[in-house]
Formats: structure tokens, C-alpha cells, sequence
């Protein structure tokens, strides 16, 4: 579980994330939506101490994020950032790798080896793993980035906006692979996603942030009717049921 509490923050001055208080249930996809601007990646970014929390508290599995020791976190909660990098001139697997890297401090283990082919398979990398990453397309490159956050072998991921520039093909198979691995081993997934179908589809719940406030935090079904969407998105939109599963229509 992931307890945020009065979680207020200011960059230069200006206030970006007022007054969160959230309790995230342990297992599920939990969406993070909203506007550019509202303030996701910060509350990601806090969540996993990439920033200091300034204001309030925030624990995950019960483990203080501010006072928690930075290897003990790291076997806690794993985040892929925005726009991360990485060097061209790594073989899959040795990314994928890097993730174990709270674990054995560079020296991998039988174990270590174990995990790292195990994440390979979970994102269907294996034929992939003595590629150099440059070689990858975008699509899977950003899958072994994922698989890397994987492999770090936390109860806990955060993900941010890691459906960026994919295809539909790529952003599906992503999603079925986060929602199975949510509900094969019972991660916790926090993922931020721009399109609000992808959440419609595979999340269990929806946190909605507009100008550092939260605006919503419920069950999907619950957020996804027009009156919610125009508070966090700022226009109306339909919903549709198709085979039991809502879908979001944009007017023109
Ligand atoms: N490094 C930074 N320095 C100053 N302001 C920032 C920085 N990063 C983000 N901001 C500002 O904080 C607010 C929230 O940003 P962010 O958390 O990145 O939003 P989102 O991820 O929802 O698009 C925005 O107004 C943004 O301009
Ligand atoms: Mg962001």
C-alpha cells in the first residue's frame, strides 16, 4: 500500500503538488492522469525520494519513504522516469541488469542471472538480449527499459508515461504485460498515462491530478463518466460501452 499524506510542494516558489493525501491499495494498475503540467511526475518523483519531500509523509508497504535507507527503498520501489536515456552501447540484458544493481552493488550473482532472464522473458526480450540497445526500435527499447524497473524486483512500480511515442501495437503489449504481471504476482503498478482509453482498458483505478490538486481518485468505471473527465481534462467528452468496457470519444 501506498500512503500519501498532505503532500504539498513548490518549485521555485511556486506550488505544483497542494494538499495530496491518497491511500493506494497494495496489487493493481493505478492510473495517473491529467493535464500537462499538473504535477504527476512530481508526485512520482516524490514517492520514490528522486525528490525531497517538503511537506507531509509518504510510505510504501509501510516503510517511511523519508526516513527509509536508500537501499532499503530500492528493494521497495522501482520508478522509470520520463525520458530516461540510455547509452546505445549497451546489450539488452546488461540494462536489463542494471536493475539488479540495488541488489548486488555490480556483482551479479547466480541469482542476479536468474532474475535478469526472468525479466527478459516476462517482456518477451529473451531473442533480444545480445542486441546493443541501439539496435532496438523505440518500441522495444522502452520495453527493456520497463523490464529493467522490473527486474529491480519490487513489490512497487511507478511508471512515467512509458507508453510515450509507441505505437498501438507496442503500447498494448506493454499494457497486457503490466496488467499481467498485476495480476500473476500482485505488483503495484503506478503508471502515468496520457491516453485515457489505455486507463479505461487495463487500470483498476484512477488517480487524476489538475493544477497540483487531486480532482479524483476512485475506481475506473467510476472516473470515466463525462462530468469527472471535463473537471480533470477541461472539456466534455461521451462515454461509450463497448462488450462491457467504457471508451472515451472525443467531439470534434
Ligand atoms: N525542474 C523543474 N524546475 C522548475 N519547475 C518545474 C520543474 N519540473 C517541473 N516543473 C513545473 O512543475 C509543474 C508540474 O510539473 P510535472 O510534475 O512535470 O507535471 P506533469 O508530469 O503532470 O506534466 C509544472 O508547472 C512544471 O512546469
Ligand atoms: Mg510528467
Amino acid at each position: 500500500m501506498i500512503e500519501i499524506e498532505d503532500v504539498s510542494f513548490a518549485r521555485q516558489g511556486t506550488p505544483v503538488l497542494q494538499d495530496i493525501s491518497l491511500s493506494i491499495p497494495a496489487g493493481g494498475v493505478t492510473a495517473l492522469v491529467g493535464p500537462n503540467g499538473a504535477g504527476k511526475s512530481t508526485l512520482l518523483s516524490l514517492m520514490a525520494r528522486l525528490l525531497p519531500l517538503e511537506t507531509g509523509r509518504i510510505s510504501i508497504a509501510g516503510k517511511s519513504v523519508a526516513h527509509t535507507r536508500s537501499d532499503a527503498l530500492a528493494r521497495t520501489v522501482a520508478i522509470l522516469r520520463q525520458d530516461t536515456l540510455v547509452s546505445s552501447r549497451l546489450r539488452v540484458g546488461e540494462l536489463v541488469g542494471f536493475g539488479r544493481f540495488p541488489h548486488s552493488r555490480g556483482r551479479l550473482t547466480d541469482e542476479d542471472r536468474h532474475l535478469i532472464d526472468d525479466a527478459l522473458r516476462e517482456f518477451d526480450l529473451t531473442g533480444m538480449a545480445d542486441r546493443f540497445v541501439e539496435t532496438l526500435s523505440g518500441g522495444q527499447r522502452q520495453r527493456a527499459m520497463v523490464a529493467m524497473a522490473y527486474c529491480q524486483g519490487c513489490d512497487c512500480m511507478l511508471l512515467d508515461e512509458p507508453l510515450n511515442n509507441l505505437d498501438m501495437f507496442y503500447a498494448r503489449e506493454l499494457m497486457r504485460i503490466l496488467r499481467d504481471l498485476a495480476d500473476r504476482q500482485g505488483k503495484t503498478i503506478v503508471i502515468v498515462l496520457h491516453d485515457i482509453n489505455h486507463a479505461a482498458t487495463y487500470a483498476d483505478r484512477i488517480v487524476a491530478l489538475r493544477d497540483g490538486r487531486l480532482v479524483s481518485f476512485d475506481r475506473t468505471d467510476q472516473v470515466l463518466v463525462p462530468e469527472r473527465l471535463e473537471q480533470i481534462f477541461g472539456y466534455r467528452m461521451e462515454i461509450a460501452t463497448v462488450d462491457g468496457q467504457p471508451v472515451v470519444l472525443h467531439h470534434r
